[in-house]
């Protein structure tokens, strides 16, 4: 017999009734045996929650009147033991009284049929029953499935993320490091072979000449960084027509020799140096002596951008080195680093102040420092060093605001959900690592601010928020 959609495998399930009426019980296992249910019985509830544990029939056929235990508690008592507590229960109930069907309900059972029993029905009712907990344990062991897969997949997201970000740090690292360990070299090298023969090369010179070797090296750390190559092309031809002028002999090589130091103009101060006849000599001296200077610059930046990875890496795991909380003066923090930016700001930049009275706010002021360094940074890179850098500072009631905004070229519309990614960067290696508004984020977030940025080309505006009781 089939009564629903599907054919049921009949063997494979087991029913217990439980009836305490002798003969109910022997006319509803004989209609029933005929469909091959399994079938076990019970004359009491005691007996029946005894079997019930012990057998675990897939379906439970409960009588409603019995003596001591009825079927109401006898199914409650079911409902309550971990084992039996998911098996289908079907009340038989010879009343017709609502308040005993809700009962049945209330006390976990999943149907009744009534009595006297309509066999049909008892079969059409057990087969629904039945396939509804094949469909809730399949459906339950999908559920587990999927939760599992999910977890997996997180947990295969979540290594690949981690895949990423270990390689990406891996190359932030490495490119310090080769700037270091090429500087390194210089510095050895220099050490082993030009170092002995200093004293004998300074003997050489006169005591004037000495004096302008030495100014001649001051020069040399001043290298003007924001020279263009057309600037430098055109200096470098003013350059060798200028020592022509002064009848130099070899121009074109001193000039070379020059540019490698990093002078380009005003050579007047050494022009009996480079009349000497030695002038070669003592180029290459100075060329050595300020290449070793640019080697310390090197490590000095490159040392600077490891540990800037190394702060990131470490507010990622949320290490907090910093420890409590201080009370500090915001503005202090922002004017050091305006000083701090002071020589870069200088040529180019126009700065723009309006700052409010700000009360000391709890804080953690280093990191802050942070937030302030990388914005001013992104800030004038984004300008070229050129344009104007307005600060505002303003005292709300509830919180500070900071905005910091440039004159550059703005941000385009389809990097601004990016740039807070660690690692997006959109300058040339060496420039960015895309590290620095991932750092600011981190460190608003841990002070429960937020920041937020508006960017249109010619004004780009970064804006911080801080509470002012965190
Ligand atoms: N003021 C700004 N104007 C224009 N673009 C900006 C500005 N600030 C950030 N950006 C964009 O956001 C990107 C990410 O900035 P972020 O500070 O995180 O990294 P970065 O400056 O590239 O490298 P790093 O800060 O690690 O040296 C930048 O590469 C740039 O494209
Ligand atoms: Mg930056």
């Amino acid at each position: 017999m089939n009564t629903g959609n599907k054919p049921i495998d009949f063997k494979k399930n087991s029913i217990l009734i439980i009836d305490d009426n002798p003969m109910n019980l022997r006319i509803l296992v004989d209609y029933l045996e005929r469909y091959d249910f399994k079938i076990m019985v019970a004359h009491n509830g005691k007996k029946g929650l005894e079997r019930a544990k012990l057998a675990l029939p897939e379906l439970i056929l409960l009588d409603v009147l019995m003596p001591e235990l009825d079927g109401f508690e006898t199914c409650r008592q079911l409902k309550e033991n971990d084992n039996t507590a998911n098996i289908p229960v079907i009340f038989m109930t010879a009343l017709e009284s609502l308040e005993d069907k809700i009962k049945g309900f209330e006390v976990g059972g999943v149907d009744y049929i009534t009595k006297p029993i309509q066999h049909a029905e008892v079969v059409a009712r057990i087969n629904t029953h039945l396939r509804m907990q094949d469909l809730t344990a399949s459906l339950n062991s999908k559920v587990e499935e999927l939760t599992q897969t999910r977890h997996e997949l997180i947990q295969s997201e979540k290594m690949a993320a981690l895949g990423k970000l270990i390689a990406g740090i891996a190359h932030e690292i490495n490119t310090p490091l080769g700037a270091i360990r090429s500087s390194v070299g210089n510095l050895s090298e220099f050490l082993n072979q030009t170092l002995m023969q200093l004293p004998i090369f300074f003997k050489q010179l006169s005591e004037k000449h000495q004096q302008d070797f030495f100014v001649l090296l001051q020069k040399s750390s001043k290298i003007d960084l924001t020279l263009s190559i057309k600037e430098k092309r055109n200096l470098k031809k003013a350059l060798i027509g200028e020592l022509e002028q002064y009848g130099i002999p070899n121009a074109e090589m001193i000039v070379l020799s020059l540019i490698g130091i990093g002078v380009y103009k005003d050579i007047r101060p050494f022009l009996s140096l480079l009349k000497n006849p030695n002038c070669q000599t003592i180029l290459d001296h100075a060329y050595q002596l300020s290449s070793l200077r640019r080697s310390v610059q090197t490590i000095t930046i490159a040392s600077d951008r490891a540990t800037k990875v190394v702060f990131a890496l470490k507010s990622f795991a949320r290490f907090d080195s910093s420890g409590k909380k201080v009370q500090a003066n915001i503005i202090d923090g922002i004017e050091t680093v305006l000083t701090l930016y002071h020589n870069q700001l200088k040529p180019g930049i126009l700065v723009k102040k309006n700052i409010a009275e700000l009360p000391l706010l709890w804080c953690y002021p280093d990191d802050l420092n942070q937030v302030w360094i990388n914005l001013i940074h992104n800030a004038l890179q984004a300008m070229d060093y050129k344009g104007t850098l307005s600060i505002d500072v303003l005292l709300h009631q509830t919180h500070i605001s900071v905005s910091i905004a440039d004159s550059g070229n703005g941000i385009s519309l389809e990097i601004q959900e990016r740039i807070f990614e660690p690692f997006f960067t959109t300058k040339v290696a060496g420039e960015g690592s895309g590290l620095g508004l991932d750092i600011v984020k981190r460190i608003i977030e841990k002070h429960n601010g937020k920041i937020e940025f508006e960017s249109i080309k010619g004004k780009t505006t970064f804006t911080v928020f801080l509470p002012l009781n965190s």
